[in-house]
C-alpha cells in the first residue's frame, strides 16, 4: 500500500464516539494488548470532557494515528499527561508521530498549559530520538516497572521501566528547536547506550536475558546520573542504528518539582 504524502493526512481532534472507538481499535492493533489492558472507550470520552486531548491523524476518513492525553496536577500546577501516541505501522517514519505531538502542543498552549509529560521505554531507541532530539522533551526521572508487567509484546515480558518525558512547551529549548529550528546546545557529561539489536533481543525467548541486562545496567546509570542533577537532553544514533542518550545539565529552571517523584 502506498503511504499518502504527509500533507494529505489531516491532523485534527476526534469528533464523535465512532472516531473514539476507532482509537480503541487502533490501540489494540498497535500494542496488541490483552483486552484487560486496553484503555476503554469510556476513558477516551472522559478525557475529552475534562480538558484532555484525543487528536487523530486521518487518511480520508480512516484513522491512522492518534495522541491521547489526560489532565493532571503536580505541586498545584495543571499539566497534561500524554498517555498514548500511536501510528499504524504502514504509516510510520513519515513524520506523523511528530505532527500529532505538535498538534498536542498547539492545543495545550491554547488552553494555558506550560507542561506536557509522558512516559517512554528507555529501550525504545526510536521513541527516545523522537522525544528528545525531535521534540525537545527532557527526561530526569526514572520509574521502575511503572505499570507492572504488560501483556503487550512490545514490552517483551520485561519490567515496564519508563523514563518520564517533560515537554516544557514554552521553554527556550523547545521554542528554539520547534519554532526557530535551532537544536539545543549543551555539554555532554554522560552517554547511556542502547544497542540496535535491543528490538530483536526483546522479541526472542533466547536473547531476552540480554535485553534485560541492558535494561538493568541502564536503569542504574540513569538513576545515578539523575541523582547528580543530570538530565537526558539529547539522543544520537550511529550508522548501525545503535542509540545513545546524551546527558547534561539543563540551563533552564522549568519545574513543578515534587523532587524526584515518578
Ligand atoms: C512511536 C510512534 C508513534 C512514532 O510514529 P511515527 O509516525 O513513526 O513518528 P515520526 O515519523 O514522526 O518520527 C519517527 C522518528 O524515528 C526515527 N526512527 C525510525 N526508526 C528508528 C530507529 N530504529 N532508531 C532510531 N530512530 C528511528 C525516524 O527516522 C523519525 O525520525 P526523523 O523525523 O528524525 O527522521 C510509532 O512508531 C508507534 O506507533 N509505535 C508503537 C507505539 C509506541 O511505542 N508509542 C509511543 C509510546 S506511547
Amino acid at each position: 500500500m502506498a503511504v499518502p504524502e504527509a500533507g494529505e493526512i489531516a491532523i485534527r481532534k476526534c469528533q464523535d464516539i465512532d472516531e473514539l472507538n476507532t482509537c480503541v481499535a487502533l490501540q489494540k492493533e498497535v500494542w496488541n494488548f490483552a483486552d484487560v489492558d486496553l484503555v476503554p472507550l469510556r476513558m477516551f470520552v472522559v478525557s475529552q470532557k475534562i480538558g484532555g486531548q484525543v487528536i487523530g491523524a486521518f487518511d480520508g476518513s480512516d484513522l491512522v494515528g492518534f495522541a491521547f492525553s489526560i489532565p493532571g496536577s503536580r505541586a498545584g500546577h495543571a499539566y497534561l499527561h500524554s498517555h498514548m501516541l500511536a501510528v499504524r505501522s504502514a504509516f510510520r517514519n513519515h513524520g506523523l508521530g511528530r505532527r500529532l505531538k505538535l498538534a498536542q502542543r498547539d492545543d495545550a498552549m491554547e488552553h494555558g498549559f506550560d507542561l506536557m509529560e509522558w512516559t517512554f521505554d528507555p529501550l525504545e531507541i526510536k521513541n527516545a530520538h523522537l522525544n528528545l532530539a525531535r521534540l525537545g522533551a527532557i527526561a530526569r526521572r526514572y520509574s521502575i516497572n511503572h505499570y507492572g508487567y504488560s501483556s503487550s509484546p512490545l514490552q517483551g515480558g520485561l519490567p515496564t521501566d519508563r523514563l518520564v518525558a517533560e515537554w516544557w512547551l514554552k521553554s527556550k529549548r523547545v521554542v528554539n528547536l520547534l519554532d526557530k529550528h535551532q537544536p539545543p546546545q549543551f555539554q555532554v557529561e554522560k552517554k547511556i547506550e542502547v544497542p540496535a539489536q535491543i528490538y530483536s533481543w526483546k522479541a526472542s525467548d533466547l536473547d531476552r536475558p540480554r535485553a534485560a541486562e541492558v535494561q538493568k545496567k541502564n536503569q542504574g546509570q540513569f538513576r545515578a546520573a539523575f541523582s547528580q542533577g543530570l538530565a537526558a537532553l539529547g539522543y544520537e544514533r550511529d550508522g548501525q542504528e545503535n542509540g545513545a542518550f546524551l546527558l547534561g545539565r539543563w540551563d533552564e529552571n522549568w519545574s513543578y518539582a515534587s523532587s524526584n517523584e515518578d
